[in-house]
């Protein structure tokens, strides 16, 4: 992808994380998101590219913007893949806690899986850990397998996961080794990333979470040299076993075998983006462990992006300032 569009893509994610801010504690999770997805709609609008979202805010008929399928872009220049969460951690926005992103990848089109809106159970890690994971196996096993790797005793290891109760016996499993668990109470796109960045304080991430936000961050871990897996799980084996979630997993079963996938497949990186050519960028809403959050003053708001460009090899993290018009 032409590099020039990296710095578009860090004006694009700005935006939309300084349109969420506005709704900082506001308990409207709905409104934050609805402003952000507004303000990344209109960046994205100018940028060079015939872009189409392939994670977005959901199906043509039921988003009014960022719909999966939706064209983005002047319409001039190559095709681009488009996967956004304009607030990743909208609880955490509408709340006033931290861990709030507003995340973009992007790549040539064709390179991101076409993940349905449902649940995907992943495993992330840096570079030492490729051809090391497997979901297949025990989280324990994974857990002895990258503390080889790693030349590092079991109780040297943290593993993050997100604090839900379906993650209670992976965290008691762990513990049980001797590991360290972080159990954060969203946001798992930042989670993946730390495990898969130097010098953090996060070996492992295994959680199940959303599956566009796996692709998401499949996307920066694959710019990053790391290893990611997934896997899509139908809603009835998260949630309670109710006839409504028996509906919704039908509904997902059907999508996924639209898309040629089999539900408890393993989805290794390369299906889930298949090339390295890949441009990351994320912005700080709430302050967290990846990335400081928007500050406020009077005049001026700071802002922190972290870019990866994937073909580049290369990470950046960017500082702004922005006069703010308060003329309204
Ligand atoms: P959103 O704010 O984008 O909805 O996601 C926050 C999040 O914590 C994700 O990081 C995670 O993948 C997902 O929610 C987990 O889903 P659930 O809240 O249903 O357990």
């Amino acid at each position: 992808m032409q590099k020039e569009l990296a710095m578009e893509f860090v004006r694009v994610t700005t935006a939309a994380a300084l349109a969420a801010h506005d709704w900082l504690g506001r308990g409207d999770k709905n409104k934050a998101d609805a402003a952000a997805v507004q303000a990344m709609r209109k960046e994205l609008d100018q940028c060079p590219m015939a872009g189409s979202v392939v994670i977005g805010e959901g199906e043509i008929d039921e988003a009014p913007m960022l719909a999966i399928g939706e064209s983005v872009g002047t319409g001039q220049g190559e095709p681009v893949d488009i996967a956004v969460d304009p607030i990743e951690g909208t609880r955490m926005t509408a709340m006033g806690q931290g861990n709030a992103l507003t995340v973009l990848a992007a790549a040539p089109g064709g390179s991101f899986l076409h993940a349905p809106d449902m649940y995907m159970e992943k495993l992330a890690a840096g570079p030492a850990a490729r051809g090391v994971l497997d979901l297949d196996r025990p989280l324990t096993d994974n857990l002895h397998a990258l503390a080889d790797v790693l030349r590092k005793p079991l109780n040297q290891l943290t593993l993050v996961t997100l604090n839900r109760p379906r993650h209670a016996q992976a965290i008691e499993q762990a513990r049980a080794l001797g590991v360290r668990v972080f159990a954060p109470q969203d946001g798992d796109v930042a989670a993946a990333l730390l495990a898969c960045m130097p010098d953090q304080a996060v070996d492992l991430m295994y959680t199940i979470g959303g599956a566009p936000e796996g692709v998401i961050a499949a996307a920066a871990i694959r710019a990053l040299q790391g290893e990611f897996q997934g896997r899509l799980v139908l809603r009835h084996h998260v949630k309670e076993d109710s006839e409504k979630t028996r509906l919704q997993s039908q509904e997902e079963q059907r999508r996924c075998q639209e898309m040629g996938i089999e539900p408890g497949q393993i989805l290794p990186l390369d299906r889930l983006t298949s090339t390295d050519d890949i441009i990351f960028c994320a912005t700080g809403i709430t302050h967290g462990e990846l990335l400081p959050g928007i500050r406020k003053q009077p005049e001026c708001a700071t802002t922190d992006t972290l870019l990866i460009c994937g073909k580049a090899r290369a990470m950046h993290s960017i500082h702004s300032s922005h006069l703010l018009d308060n003329s309204r």
